[in-house]
């Protein structure tokens, strides 16, 4: 293989900044988003779109040689695949919010409550950690609906902007780790394509500092 193959987001709040800054680094990709792969024109690079909950997977089984991720969805899938630049951007962060009207006066309030959430082993190692047990239902979005709908007494999500906690009448309670967009690594690289990466992460580090 003598192409760095990256993946990026197909379709999500981190796409449009990841193709951003592959075009500020020079690499000119083709085309949108309806073809699954495409190649840079003037960099031995090829672009897999992909979901993002399935990328830690591809970055473990070498499918991939690198990926712009969602720190979040790294720590979500586990997995010892190493992160080797941080972004700046997409920040977010992964937080439980109750309705606005409920009595929150700490984690122990949660005990032997139903949480939905997108993020279930995140959340578990937070409640584990607090000791808590709770009742996890596993949704794939619009977590934020559940209270709303009776489905759920708090929710675990990613917090941005606030609005959609706002929208729904919640309010963020405790926040479980703070995430940005970073430039991950397969475990599986080619000395070859590492070297490739190696430039490319030079480049970025040239316009993130450039960005400051
Ligand atoms: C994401 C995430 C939160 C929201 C946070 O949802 O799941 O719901 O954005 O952003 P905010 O704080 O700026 O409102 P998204 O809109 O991507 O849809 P999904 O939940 O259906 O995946
Ligand atoms: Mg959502």
């Amino acid at each position: 293989m003598t192409k760095l193959r990256i993946a990026v987001q197909k379709s999500g709040r981190l796409h449009d900044d990841s193709m951003k800054i592959l075009n500020e680094i020079g690499i000119s990709i083709d085309n949108g988003k309806d073809q699954l792969k495409a190649s840079a024109k003037n960099f031995p690079l090829e672009v897999f779109y992909l979901r993002n909950g399935d990328i830690p997977q591809y970055l473990i089984d070498g499918v991939v040689d690198a990926a712009i991720i969602g720190e979040n969805v790294l720590i979500e899938k586990g997995g010892a695949i190493s992160i080797v630049e941080k972004l700046g951007f997409s920040s977010c962060k992964v937080s439980i919010a109750v309705p606005k009207s409920a009595k929150y006066s700490g984690v122990q309030d949660l005990e032997g409550k139903r949480i939905a959430t997108s993020y279930p082993n995140t959340v578990k190692q937070f409640l584990e950690k607090h000791n808590i047990n709770a009742h996890l239902h596993i949704i794939n979005g619009s977590v934020e609906i559940a209270p709303n709908i009776g489905l759920a007494d708090a929710i675990v999500d990613i917090v941005s902007s606030g609005s959609t906690l706002f929208k729904n009448g919640l309010k963020e309670v405790e926040v479980l780790l703070k995430s940005e967009a970073v430039l991950a690594v397969s475990p599986m690289i080619s000395a070859k394509n590492k070297a490739t990466l190696d430039k490319l992460q030079f480049r970025l580090q040239s316009v993130l500092l450039g960005r400051q």
